[in-house]
């Protein structure tokens, strides 16, 4: 029953927060988002609230995925894997800047409001704003009936289960899978080869082991973690997938260890940031096993040609770096869904080791119902 449900959901269940928790729950939660979705004979999935038939998916020109915070960087990778596997051009935006500066509403494009609690003001206002001009809106949200869902043409639902510590761990990963099935639903609809399809569908399949093999290296994260907890500043970098991967495990690091941190696409570093590195200011690079790795693994020799330190979250150990966390292979489109995870058990410990109250940080609220 849902009292049950809701009962054991907030239990601790021998953890001592709900954030690690939350972190540990991942790999059951993964399950659920792909529960009873996956349809093997035509090589999609079958999304049923998305109220959105074939004729009308194929009309889509663009899509616009709006959120705050941790939403809107699963959004940033929600778009990429739409632009990949669908070949719609796609792009994410923090939905309190798209909402103030009177963006062209166009109804060819398709807009997709990211939210975890359904009831962030910013993403509520500027599902109305769209409604009123007429567009389309899609809801990708975890608890079920808010407000969001509730406004949305239709959406997915993303079955993360109860998200109790005010930072979002688990529904940033449930959300990332969630946008892969309907990247490989508007695939399917166009060009997307069946081989394709079932090449998407077989990683996904993998995920929830894969997620449990991370955890597995937990130990290893932790003893990284607590040479970070000296750092006063650390920069995350990745390039195109790893980017958001980057910007995710920053905003994670900072919410919670009030460490200073800021993520840059890697191609930008000689652009600016590559006069902070020194000794003193580690960087955690997102090098997937993918067609960068040797710009990945360049950056990589600049960052250490000026005596800053490394930590690389690859498919494999690198060389450049002073330490590497590996991380198992999946697809390329779906590497972003895994390459987070352990970088939110480096937060967690880095936190934990300067004896933050990490379920509930300092100044923020679970979710921003105001503006
Ligand atoms: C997550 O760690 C943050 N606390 C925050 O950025 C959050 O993601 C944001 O406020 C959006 O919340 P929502 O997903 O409930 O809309």
């Amino acid at each position: 029953t849902t009292v049950e449900w809701e009962a054991a959901s907030y239990d601790m269940g021998g953890h001592d927060t709900y954030m690690h928790k939350e972190i540990h729950e991942q790999a059951d939660a993964v399950d659920r988002v792909l529960r009873g979705r996956i349809d093997d004979r035509f090589s999609t999935v079958h999304l049923g609230g998305l109220n959105l038939d074939a004729r009308e998916a194929r009309r889509i020109r663009r899509v616009k995925i709006l959120g705050c915070g941790t939403s809107y960087h699963a959004g940033m990778i929600g778009a990429q894997m739409i632009e990949q596997l669908a070949r719609i051009p796609a792009d994410a935006e923090p939905a309190s800047e798209f909402r103030y500066r009177n963006a062209v509403v166009d109804p060819d494009t398709l807009y997709v409001a990211v939210s975890q609690s359904g009831e962030t003001y910013d993403v509520l206002a500027a599902v109305q704003e769209l409604k009123r001009k007429g567009a389309r809106v899609l809801g990708v949200v975890n608890v079920v009936g808010s407000a969001i869902a509730r406004e949305a043409d239709g959406g997915i639902y993303v079955h993360a289960g109860p998200e109790v510590c005010v930072v979002s761990t688990k529904c940033f990963t449930n959300t990332t899978v969630a946008f892969a099935l309907l990247a490989l639903h508007l695939g399917r609809t166009r060009d997307l080869s069946v081989r394709d399809g079932k090449r998407i569908i077989e990683g996904l399949r993998k995920l929830p082991a894969q997620i449990a093999e991370i955890m597995e290296r937990e130990d290893d994260v932790k003893k990284l973690a607590l040479q970070f907890a000296e750092a006063r500043s650390m920069l995350f970098i990745g390039r195109v997938r790893g980017y958001p991967v980057a910007r995710e495990a920053s905003l994670k690091l900072k919410e919670i260890s009030y460490i200073h941190a800021e993520a840059y696409p890697a191609s930008e570093l000689k652009h600016g940031p590559l006069a902070l590195i020194e000794p003193a200011l580690p960087t955690v690079a997102i090098v997937p096993d993918d067609d960068l790795l040797e710009k990945n693994r360049a950056a990589m020799e600049e960052i250490k040609a000026r005596s800053g330190r490394i930590l690389a979250v690859a498919h494999q150990p690198q060389e450049k770096a002073d330490e590497t966390i590996v991380v198992p292979k999946n697809e390329d489109e779906l590497d972003p869904i895994l390459m987070g995870i352990p970088l939110q058990l480096l937060a967690y410990h880095t936190a934990l080791a300067l004896g933050r109250d990490i379920d509930k940080p300092r100044n923020l609220a679970k979710s921003v119902t105001v503006e």
